[in-house]
């Protein structure tokens, strides 16, 4: 097994190298003058089963299209099967037609991906697993809510309360309230189609001078967090932190966010930035431990 590590995510993907103890198979990268991506896999994949490690974070159509020039690269090089790791696979929000009109974009990529070359796929926390099922190829999903509920549990945060920002995390916030053994609740959101706003629907919830953890998916724009953090003040917690595994951040998000009173956002290196104290890199290796022993 090659681990390819992509202009996007260098340094996770010789992290998950690393773990499986092997030396990272370089890729190089440039810019065409004009904005074209340039890539050429610096080793050999002949006969291998090439593991190319890009997610597709902001810019996202860049980063979509290098990914496709690796696997196709890979592909021309011989190697046997190619295995994209795309830890934020961009467009999944866009995964049914919500006005008249729209493409349903992830299935587009997905076949998009197919045709480059890719033979299987792992994700995380993809938005709504069930797209992969209409995938072309096998693909994966797991999750890092653990990680990051462990990261909490060994900073002592055992009686915080666990919050789902809408009923799509639901889940999220379970597995995370398990990891912590604390208690755990959801709101319901509505986000309007044309201009973006969220509003959440006012619940009680029994966090007056309590410690909060609002987890998600995504953090994009922040509108979502900062609704819900609103109200968990209003309601009287002593503290809010956010917890993401896609730590998108995009704009003035993170001023949002610090405006709204959340203490701390902790993500992980799905998207590197200064939040992601938690590494996908384990989660990761281990999957594709269990892909190589069949
Ligand atoms: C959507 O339902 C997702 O789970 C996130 O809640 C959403 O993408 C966050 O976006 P924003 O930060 O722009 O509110």
């Amino acid at each position: 097994m090659k681990i390819l590590p992509g202009p996007a995510s260098k340094e996770l993907g010789e992290r998950i190298a690393s773990f499986l103890g092997v030396e990272p198979t370089p890729v190089f990268f440039k810019a065409f003058p004009d904005g074209e991506s340039y890539v050429r896999i610096e080793g050999l994949v002949e006969g291998e089963t090439a593991v190319i490690v890009q997610t597709t974070s902001p810019p996202q159509d860049q980063r979509l299209i290098q990914l496709a020039l690796m696997v196709d690269a890979a592909k021309r090089n011989n190697a046997e099967t190619v295995v994209a790791v795309v830890p934020y696979l961009a467009y999944a929000r866009q995964d049914k037609v919500f006005l008249k009109g729209e493409p349903i974009s992830i299935e587009a990529i997905a076949r998009m991906l197919k045709a480059a070359g890719v033979d299987s796929l792992i994700t995380v926390n993809i938005h709504e697993k069930n797209v992969l099922a209409k995938f072309p190829f096998p693909a994966r999903n797991l999750s890092a809510i653990p990680l990051l509920a462990e990261h909490f549990k060994q900073r002592g945060f055992r009686d915080a309360f666990a919050l789902a920002p809408d009923k799509g995390a639901v889940g999220i916030v379970q597995e995370a309230a398990k990891v912590l053994g604390c208690e755990c609740g959801y709101l319901e959101k509505h986000r309007d189609r044309y201009t973006g706003l969220v509003s959440v629907e006012k619940r009680e919830f029994n966090v007056k001078g309590r410690t909060a953890i609002i987890f998600d998916d995504i953090i994009s724009t922040g509108g979502t967090i900062v609704a819900a953090a609103t109200l968990l003040y209003e309601l009287g917690a002593a503290e809010v932190y956010a917890a993401c595994v896609h730590p998108l951040l995009v704009g003035e998000a993170e001023k949002r966010l610090r405006e709204a009173g959340v203490k701390e956002v902790i993500g992980t290196d799905s998207v590197p930035s200064h939040v992601s104290k938690v590494s996908l890199a384990p989660l990761i290796a281990q999957a594709l431990r269990e892909l190589q022993s069949g």
